[in-house]
């Protein structure tokens, strides 16, 4: 990869004080870009990342991130839409309070930032990956606004490709699977032995395939998702 083609590119991730999207912004910053994060907690990793307090999911907090981003950088080339909660809970249980709030953080977040970014990324041009999950395509039990969240986004995804190539803007959304952003040390050899690829997932995969998605010499995937999930979403299960 071309080291050098970060340099100068202003990337923010939502939701990146810690986990997946932690990852994320360390390897654009590796790469020499200014990496802005928005999170409603601030990062415990030392790094040089400017950390704005942000809602993603509240209309004045995204329009709040998206006036400093424009005061201070002026500009805006990647965003990777990472920011994301789940609650599993049995459905007849499931509240519109838990629905709503799921929905919100991880659905209504990729509309409010993908549009308070365009003003920014208009004139260039931009790429954005938007972060969904395996769960968008398969289910274990008491996952429906999660999956209904991830759904969506996918969906979003492929619409805002076809609208915003105008303006030649680029959007892809990855689907991981089971990554683990805790102790990895502590999986058991099952856990790892289920995968086609015989291990579980790290932050780093999903990091290197942002990087992947938002290369200059990437410009023709477009509107597509790609799984990264050691191959589990195909794999056939038969009892023995
Ligand atoms: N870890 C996995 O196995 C996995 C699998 C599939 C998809 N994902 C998706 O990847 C993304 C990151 O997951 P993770 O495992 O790193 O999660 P995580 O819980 O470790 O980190 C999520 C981050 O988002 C922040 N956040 C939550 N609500 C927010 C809000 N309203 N506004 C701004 N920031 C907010 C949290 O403070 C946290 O820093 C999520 O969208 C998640 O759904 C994760």
């Amino acid at each position: 990869m071309n080291t050098k083609q970060f340099e100068s590119k202003v990337v923010l991730v939502t939701g990146a004080s810690r986990g997946i999207g932690n990852e994320i912004a360390r390897q654009y910053a590796l790469q020499g870009a200014s990496v802005i994060i928005a999170d409603i907690q601030p990062a415990k990793k030392d790094f040089p990342f400017e950390f704005i307090h942000t809602n993603v999911g509240e209309s004045d907090s995204v329009k709040a991130l998206f006036s400093i981003i424009k005061e201070r950088y002026k500009q805006l080339n990647i965003l990777i839409n990472n920011a994301g909660i789940s609650v599993f809970t049995p459905f007849e249980e499931l509240s519109l309070e838990n629905w709503d709030k799921v929905i919100n953080t991880n659905l209504r977040s990729v509309f409010l930032c993908s549009q308070a970014a365009l003003p920014l990324m208009k004139e260039k041009g931009g790429k954005i990956v938007n972060i969904a999950s395996t769960r968008a395509f398969m289910s274990e039990s008491n996952t429906e606004a999660y999956s209904a969240s991830k759904g969506g986004i996918i969906a979003l995804t492929h619409a805002l490709s076809v609208s915003l190539s105008k303006y030649k803007i680029q959007i892809n959304s990855i689907s991981p699977g089971w990554i683990e952003t805790g102790n990895y040390e502590a999986l058991r050899k099952e856990d790892h032995l289920q995968h086609p690829s015989n291990r579980v997932g790290k932050p780093a995969d999903i990091a290197r395939a942002c990087l992947f998605l938002t290369s200059p010499d990437n410009d023709f995937i477009n509107g597509t998702n790609l799984t990264i999930d050691g191959g589990m979403t195909i794999k056939m299960i038969y009892e023995e």
